[in-house]
């Protein structure tokens, strides 16, 4: 796996260098840029179907924030994976970020200078689940959802609670890309949407694509038709605001926006509109 991965290494070498070098490189150049890094892709379930994961260990984790209380998990450390089955050496961590992709179309991702500051682990099965199963189920805002087959967690406490790492369950795959891969593509000219922008990347990008970009738990936002071309914005923010109250069983979490953050955001999403691929 490692020497299938060495030519991309070098390829992608060249990259990083000639982006050092030209820091106006056209949206051409951006692309291929991408494409390359791109290919920087791990299947972990493909791994752990060739046995490949390695020995595992218990990992302790104290007052766990997607179950709730203290687990145990079987697990082996993230960075070795990282290290072994993918070029990540080649990435300057620093302009570097890791995307996770989860079973459920959940996306996110952060910075890999943050990831490999901290002690990761990567969940394989739950020592405390049930007799006859691998994991317990997770609740969330009353929807089990699956754990399976992995779970990114850290033995530093202040780490594992802090939104600012990302602990994704139900992952199955992670990929590199630059840090600042779909800034053009998604970052508005008009300074009155920037707000909306910022919130928008923060606190929706990990479930809805923006022009094929971002995470597809929940719709695409924008392409073909845009959400502000077919809701009313009054009811449009007062959704983003509560979901639940227009859609029973409505599988997008309450994520505690306030009204004129939701105003910010349509605002982005209206010129969005006018910007489709
Ligand atoms: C954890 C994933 C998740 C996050 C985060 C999330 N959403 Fe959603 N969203 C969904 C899902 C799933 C649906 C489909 C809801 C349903 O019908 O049950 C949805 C539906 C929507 C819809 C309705 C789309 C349509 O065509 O009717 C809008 C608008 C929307 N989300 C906007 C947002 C905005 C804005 C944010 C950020 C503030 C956001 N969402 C964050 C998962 C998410």
């Amino acid at each position: 796996m490692k020497y299938l991965y060495l030519p991309i290494a070098l390829l992608l070498l060249n990259c990083q260098s000639s982006k050092k070098e030209t820091t106006t490189s056209t949206d051409t150049t951006k692309i291929e840029q991408i494409t390359s890094v791109d290919t920087l892709d791990i299947d972990l379930v493909a791994l752990k179907d060739q046995k490949l994961l390695g020995k595992t260990q218990i990992v302790e984790i104290k007052n766990d924030p997607v179950y709730h209380k203290d687990k145990r998990f079987n697990a082996v450390l993230f960075k070795d994976i990282l290290y072994k089955y993918s070029s990540v050496e080649n990435l300057n961590p620093a302009e570097t970020k890791i995307i996770f992709e989860c079973e459920d179309g959940y996306k996110p991702e952060m910075p890999l200078n943050r990831l490999l500051d901290s002690e990761s682990f990567l969940a394989i099965s739950d020592a405390d689940a049930p007799k006859g199963s691998d994991w317990e189920q997770i609740m969330k805002d009353g929807h089990e959802m699956k754990a399976a087959p992995f779970y990114l967690v850290y033995t530093n406490s202040q780490h594992h609670q802090s939104n600012e790492y990302q602990k994704p369950y139900n992952l199955v795959k992670v990929h590199f890309a630059p840090l600042h891969e779909n800034d053009a593509a998604l970052r508005p000219k008009d300074e009155s949407a920037m707000v909306g922008y910022t919130l928008f990347k923060n606190r929706c990008q990990t479930c809805h694509a923006i022009n094929k970009i971002g995470g597809n738990m929940g719709p695409e936002l924008n392409y073909p038709k845009s959400v502000t071309e077919y809701w009313k914005t009054a009811d449009l923010q007062a959704f983003i605001v509560n979901p639940a109250s227009y859609r029973n069983e409505v599988k997008m979490p309450n994520l505690g926006i306030k009204p004129e953050e939701s105003a910010e955001i349509v605002k982005y999403l209206t010129y969005m509109s006018k910007h489709k691929l």
